[in-house]
């Protein structure tokens, strides 16, 4: 099966690489592609270092699943003309999510959408911060329905790509050394530090990725009057994203009902314990392609209720991004989750 990836150095490209790796697609036939700069760099998969080529629309010929995550603006120049050649993409960016003819897909929410052999298309991989925290509201949706949503998040610097980490830890280095820090990839520095927006704010004091959280919310579980309020915060944490997800269902429910929901639903872990040692956080949970949720609780003072809350962390890189996508891939080559 010939797989192309496109921007496999970036952040997300090279977790493409490690999950492809550890999929249940054994036969893949890997390509790598990036920008001319990465022409020649050497990335290792399955015991082979491949190359990087630059990228040409032409050299992805006769491949018939490409793994795009090289930005938007790239995906809108080239994705079509991808599709017209005869590929599907499968496309991380923003570029693609809300266009009506676009599947943007959650394989255990609305992993329906995918057909196996299906004819050449796009396929939107969903924001980072909306596909853990759909994960998590899809067994309260099916159980007991859904009225509000309202998240909090704290969103780590890997989300920014290559170039927030690289802020991040030069801007650490500096700051033990008491020196300045010149922000570049942020407006203010992001060490020692928290940035309650992310991306460009609108007219009305949204930012861009709230804003991705509630439509995108709203197309993948097919609720388009689902009313979702999201605050977005960047934290200087590496890698994961953590969200205080607050839920107000059709019904009142126990504790012990949110639970079992969550218990049971796919792609989740669910920690019921209540003490601060085994919590997940992004230390812990680093490098897994789950998500976590914990801290299953009603409002204070009611035995039943249509209020929940939870927190809910996983790896931005990994669910929120390359794991999502290489699941999108097996379930359209057939392999079952
Ligand atoms: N980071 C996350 O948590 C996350 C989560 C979900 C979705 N996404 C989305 O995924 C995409 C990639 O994000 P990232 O975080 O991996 O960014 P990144 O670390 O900045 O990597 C960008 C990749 O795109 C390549 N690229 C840039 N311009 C190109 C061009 N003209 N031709 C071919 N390749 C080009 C880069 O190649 P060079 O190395 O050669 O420059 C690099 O491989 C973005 O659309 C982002 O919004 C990111």
């Amino acid at each position: 099966m010939n797989v192309a990836i496109v921007g496999a150095t970036g952040a997300v490209g090279r977790e493409m690489v490690r999950d492809l790796e550890e999929s249940k697609l054994t036969d893949v036939k890997l390509r790598l592609f990036a920008s001319p700069r990465s022409k020649g760099a050497k990335i290792s998969f399955r015991d082979h270092m491949h190359e990087v080529e630059a990228y040409s629309t032409e050299a992805l010929k006769g491949i018939p699943y490409v793994l795009m995550s090289a930005g938007g603006s790239f995906s809108k120049e080239v994705s079509r003309a991808l599709v017209a050649q005869g590929s599907t993409v499968i496309d991380n960016s923003s570029a693609w999510r809300m266009d009506p003819e676009t599947a943007l897909v959650v394989p255990e929410v609305n992993g329906d959408l995918l057909v196996k052999n299906s004819k050449p298309q796009i396929i939107a991989n969903p924001n980072c911060s909306t596909i853990q925290m759909v994960v998590a509201l899809k067994p309260l949706a099916d159980r007991f329905g859904l009225d509000l949503v309202q998240v909090a998040t704290y969103q780590s610097v890997s989300g920014t790509g290559q170039k927030g980490i690289a802020e991040l830890a030069g801007q650490l280095e500096a700051k033990m050394k008491f020196q300045d820090v010149e922000p570049k990839a942020y407006a203010q520095p992001i060490a020692f530090n928290l940035l309650p927006g992310i991306d460009v704010f609108d007219t009305d004091g949204h930012c861009y990725e709230e804003i991705k959280m509630v439509q995108e919310t709203r197309k993948i579980m097919g609720l388009p009057n689902l009313d979702v309020f999201a605050a977005t915060v960047r934290v200087p944490t590496f890698h994961c994203h953590g969200e205080m997800v607050t839920v107000k269902l059709k019904k009142s429910i126990t504790r012990a009902e949110a639970l079992d929901a969550f218990r049971t639903a796919k792609g989740i872990v669910l920690n019921e314990k209540d003490d601060h040692a085994s919590q997940p956080t992004p230390r812990t949970v680093t490098g897994d392609g789950r998500v976590f949720v914990s801290r299953v609780r009603l409002q204070y003072g009611h035995n039943s209720s249509p209020w929940l809350q939870f927190w809910n962390v996983a790896d931005n890189l990994k669910k929120g991004a390359a794991t999502n996508a290489v699941q999108i891939l097996e379930t359209l080559a057939g392999v079952k989750h």
